[in-house]
């Protein structure tokens, strides 16, 4: 759990990057319709949560930041008894400020009266534009009656994209964060172990896919994304989710599936032989890539680069295919044609935390940003070899597989937050096999 005294840091920190002189406005997700009046999960703005932990949606916070500590202000619904029998318990701008830790909060049905006086005099508004129309409309509203006042408001003389600044507070997780992110890997390592006991041959991916959702569902969590479950040549597919075929044996299954837990992500991928045993080609292309991954992972540390896990993996990957005669002209030579996109067409990783790729920038002046401790990313290298690639003898094709897992960078070197799940060759034979 994150403490209400850290949300409060947060928030102190993103005024004190902002400076006394600036205004600092952050809107929550809109609920979204799926048809009609069904609407989809609710999910919290990942911004909006990182600063307040506050978990409905027609809210708004205001960072008024000042000499002293400046002022916290959330604009919410109010309690409503008729629509709470309808759509369940609401905070209230009353209860808001002691449970959130708020200095002030008001009915967000006055937000237009109230919050363009607080952003009078203001010399620059950090908002995200763009994003939202609804929110949009509503910022340049704000402004106008800002302008309107009588005698004429002083509106902010800059505005500025907030995701500079929050984004960069983001990407360094927390002691607390990272215990979240512990339990959401633990939980997606431990559906993913209980669905591949699901993986009989003749059973449709869905069957697998249900058994990842029970496990998640049964210690609170949700699926970050929806879970790939692709048997045989479906891995080729990068972003495969409609779970519908039977599985073979002797085919591979890839499992790309996280959890999220209280918002934070864990994102694993595992490839598994269905039947309990690799074919000599598979276990081939699975050595490599593993051999790939765990290359990649050493480059995960203070000091590195981001790209030197991606450029780690390529090499490994680059060899291993020339080895295997699926390359030609030898790995320089693949290297600098870029051939083995053919078969490696993603990159290794991403930044991982509140959203599955989180926020944060991976160049800095124009250079790979530098791992420091705090920072997590996934690693997961893959080798996918076309179904109807006939450059490469037919034993290969239609075989993917990708191994992910999430990597945190610590003052020691690196912790994989996932390596509860097994993914070395005996080990996933043995499991598959059970
Ligand atoms: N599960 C999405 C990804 O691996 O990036
Ligand atoms: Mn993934
Ligand atoms: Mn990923």
């Amino acid at each position: 759990m994150i403490a209400p005294s850290e949300f409060a840091r947060r928030r102190l920190e993103l005024m004190r990057m902002a400076g006394p002189d600036a205004a600092l406005v952050v809107a929550a997700a809109p609920r979204r319709m799926r048809n009609a009046d069904a609407a989809w999960p609710y999910r919290q703005d990942s911004d909006f949560h990182y600063l307040t932990g506050f978990p409905e949606p027609d809210a708004v916070l205001a960072l008024l930041p000042g000499r002293g500590k400046g002022e916290v202000v959330l604009f919410c619904r109010e309690r409503d008894p008729e629509r709470e029998r309808i759509d369940g318990a609401r905070v209230g701008p009353e209860h808001a400020v002691a449970r959130y830790g708020m200095d002030d909060a008001f009915p967000v049905e006055d937000i237009d009266d109230i919050l363009p006086g607080m952003l009078e005099g203001r010399a620059r508004l950090y908002c995200h534009f763009g994003r939202e129309n609804e929110f949009d409309a509503q910022l340049l509203r704000w402004l106008r009656r800002l302008r309107a006042a009588r005698g004429g408001g002083v509106v902010p003389r800059e505005f500025v994209a907030l995701g500079h600044l929050l984004h960069e507070l983001r990407l360094y997780k927390s002691p607390a964060e990272l215990a979240l992110m512990r339990r959401a890997a633990k939980i997606a390592a431990d559906a993913q172990r209980a669905a591949v006991q699901a993986a009989r041959p003749g059973a449709a991916e869905y069957e697998v896919e249900a058994a990842l959702l029970h496990a998640m569902r049964a210690h609170g969590a949700v699926p970050s994304y929806p879970p790939t479950v692709a048997g045989g040549a479906n891995a080729c597919v990068l972003h495969y989710t409609d779970n519908r075929a039977r599985l073979a044996r002797g085919d591979l299954l890839l499992i790309d599936a996280g959890a999220e837990m209280e918002c934070y992500a864990s994102d694993i991928t595992r490839t598994w032989p269905v039947g309990g045993k690799f074919s000599r080609e598979q276990r081939a292309l699975y050595e490599v890539t593993l051999e790939a991954q765990y290359a990649a992972i050493e480059e995960v540390r203070a000091g590195c680069p981001f790209t030197a896990a991606h450029d780690a993996a390529t090499r490994v990957i680059v060899r291993g295919l020339c080895a295997l005669k699926l390359l030609s002209g030898g790995a320089r030579a693949a290297l600098k044609s870029g051939d083995h996109l053919r078969f490696f067409p993603h990159k290794t990783g991403h930044w991982i935390g509140l959203d599955v790729h989180d926020v944060g920038d991976y160049r800095v002046d124009d250079e790979p940003r530098l791992l420091e401790p705090g920072m997590v990313v996934t690693v997961e290298p893959g080798i996918y070899i076309p179904p109807d690639d006939v450059s490469v003898p037919s034993k290969w094709r239609g075989v993917g597989i990708r191994i992910e897992d999430d990597v945190a960078v610590d003052a020691h070197g690196n912790e994989v937050l996932t390596a509860t799940l097994p993914k070395d060759v005996g080990e996933v034979e043995a499991i598959a096999a059970a």
